[in-house]
């Protein structure tokens, strides 16, 4: 049994994670270093911590949902020494393979269990509890840490070692990033060529060209729905380091290289890439003056 429970990160994602572990009937202490955004859970019985150092004080299981491989190594070297030895961090948020094995060397010095649990699905699979988890460890060793997994996912997968979530995570994200890129940058075309973008899209729905990627982004592009789900700045940030996965296990990757420069390009010239990732097709409009 989880003792105490807590949970770093309540952005986006963590917020409804948070609910739904609420709703487990878990006892959740969240901190969030924008104290506003982790407010509205407390109605729903969570206790706010006033640090990371004062959580972790608390807690032998902590979940992080942060954004990315500074924002964790941040948060760990600051409650580090404030960890209870023997308790365990479970790692959702989606970094580089590499960062997740350094931050498990250096949680053991001090041991703390780490493992890298990272996510598919977004805003909406997190808020109904349909998650999947790619758990860099093996089955056997997160049993107590299955119904955590089962508040708020659907499917678990155990893939073994420490390192191998956050690399599954990023390959995935690979063909999700090239798969929404490409509607975007086809729509474009069909709309420059006189189609309504409400009937390309209802074609590619009815083809082969079909995905899960465009059933949800694609009616939210063509109504410029673009309220953040998976912030357009997060979408570079995993195509960036699955760039620098593939370029350190030597493999030549053309489409994901192109497409990292297309996050970067929207990123950097589309507010920021603050909106929802569906906003990189407001580059390709104005690129074509429109
Ligand atoms: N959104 C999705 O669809 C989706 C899907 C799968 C995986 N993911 C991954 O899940 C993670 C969270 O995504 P999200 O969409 O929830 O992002 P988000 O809404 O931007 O939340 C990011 C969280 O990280 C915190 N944070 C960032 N830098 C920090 C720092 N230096 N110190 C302390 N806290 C820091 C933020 O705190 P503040 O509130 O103070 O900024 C916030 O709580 C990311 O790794 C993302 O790639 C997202």
């Amino acid at each position: 049994m989880i003792d105490t429970l807590g949970f770093i990160g309540t952005g986006i994602m963590g917020a409804p994670m948070v609910w739904r572990l609420l709703g487990a009937g878990l006892k959740v202490i969240v901190y969030n270093r924008t104290t506003a955004k982790s407010q509205a859970l407390v109605s729903g019985g969570a206790m706010i911590a006033i640090s990371a150092q004062e959580l972790a004080r608390q807690c032998d299981t902590i979940i992080l949902m942060l954004s990315n491989d500074d924002a964790v190594r941040e948060v760990v070297s600051d409650f580090k020494s404030d960890l209870k030895p023997g308790s365990t961090i479970i790692d959702c948020s989606t970094l580089s393979p590499s960062a997740s094995v350094a931050m498990a060397d250096m949680l053991a010095e001090v041991n703390v269990r780490y493992i890298d649990a990272p996510v598919t699905g977004s805003r909406p699979q997190a808020e109904v509890g349909e998650l999947a988890f790619l758990i860099g460890a093996s089955e056997s060793s997160v049993q107590r840490f299955v119904p955590l997994f089962q508040a708020m996912g659907k499917r678990m997968f155990f893939l073994g070692d420490v390192g191998r979530g956050t690399t599954a995570k990023a390959i995935n994200n690979m063909v999700v990033a090239v798969n929404l890129a490409v509607f975007a940058e086809a729509l474009s075309l069909a709309s420059a060529c006189g189609l309504r973008e409400e009937d390309f899209l209802d074609i590619v729905r009815q083809s082969g060209a079909h995905s899960a990627m465009i059933e949800h982004k694609g009616p939210r592009i063509v109504s410029r729905n673009f309220e953040p789900h998976f912030a357009l700045k997060l979408m570079h940030k995993d195509a960036a380091l699955v760039q620098k996965l593939a370029s350190e296990h030597r493999q030549w990757t053309p489409l994901l290289d192109a497409v990292e420069q297309v996050y970067r390009k929207a990123a950097a010239e589309v507010d920021g890439g603050r909106q929802d990732v569906g906003s990189v097709y407001l580059m390709y409009l104005q690129g074509q003056g429109r």
